[in-house]
């Protein structure tokens, strides 16, 4: 994944506001790179960007091949099903359905068939350790659970990038650790390049490579591991 001198300002009350300024960055496949940044500092506004859901004013997206510049509406909601996961921090997902409901919508968006859903949603679940709430309603499951059940709808279409935005921001330190260990196999399984944005300093011991989103732009912390 590649991002080439991404530039956005939002416009409060008539005066602009540049939040991202200039950033460049490369994430390797099955690399997971955690970028640290203060509260304000334009980290959903970075990953929104990764994942189409909002345009840069100037810069490019490259992922997979795809030049996000190059892709209308139609083309961008194809690669947010099927290139590119994002999980909101407030997980995004619909309390009133239950785990295995939540995790099917991508599926049914992509039109895939009643039989190979139900393999992928159950091996989803059976990944995330979520098999025996299955037919609970999220919005009765604890914050770590509702995480992973995010993360198992974010994975069941295996994108070849996760973006979570402070995927650990409501959960205690334990279940922060869990979070950080299933984004490490994740990678490992699958193969995934997983972006992780954080408030959270010591998530960065968990990840391969760190990232810092200071004034507008990303500076690098630690090498890559790999
Ligand atoms: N849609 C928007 N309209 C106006 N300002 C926005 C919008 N989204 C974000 N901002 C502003 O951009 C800055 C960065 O926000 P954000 O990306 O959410 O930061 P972070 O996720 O690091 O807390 C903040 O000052 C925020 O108020
Ligand atoms: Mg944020």
């Amino acid at each position: 994944m590649l991002l080439r001198d991404i530039w956005k300002s939002y416009t409060l009350s008539g005066v602009a506001v540049s939040v991202l300024k200039g950033v460049n960055m490369t994430a390797y496949r099955g690399e997971v790179v955690g970028i640290h940044g203060p509260s304000g500092s334009g980290k959903t506004t970075l990953l929104k960007i990764i994942a189409g859901l909002e345009r840069p004013d100037k810069g490019e997206v490259i992922v997979d091949g795809y030049n996000l510049n190059m892709l209308d509406e139609y083309g961008l909601a194809l690669y947010r099903n099927n290139v590119c996961s994002y999980i909101p921090q407030d997980f995004g997902i619909v309390d009133a359905m239950t785990t295995y409901e939540n995790v099917e919508i991508p599926l049914l968006l992509a039109g895939v068939s009643a039989e190979v859903r139900r393999r992928k949603v159950v091996e989803m679940l059976d990944y995330v350790g979520l098999r025996d709430k299955a037919s609970m309603r999220v919005g009765r499951l604890s914050g770590g659970e509702k995480q992973r059940v995010a993360i198992a709808r974010a994975l069941v279409t295996t994108p070849s990038v996760l973006l979570a935005d402070e995927p650990t921001a409501s959960l205690d330190w334990t279940n922060a650790i869990k979070v950080a260990e299933l984004f490490l196999n994740i990678k490992k399984d699958f193969g995934t390049t997983v972006i992780i944005v954080t408030h959270d300093a010591r998530l960065l011991e968990y990840v391969d490579r760190s990232m810092n989103l200071f004034d507008g732009s990303l500076k690098q912390i630690s090498s890559p591991k790999l």
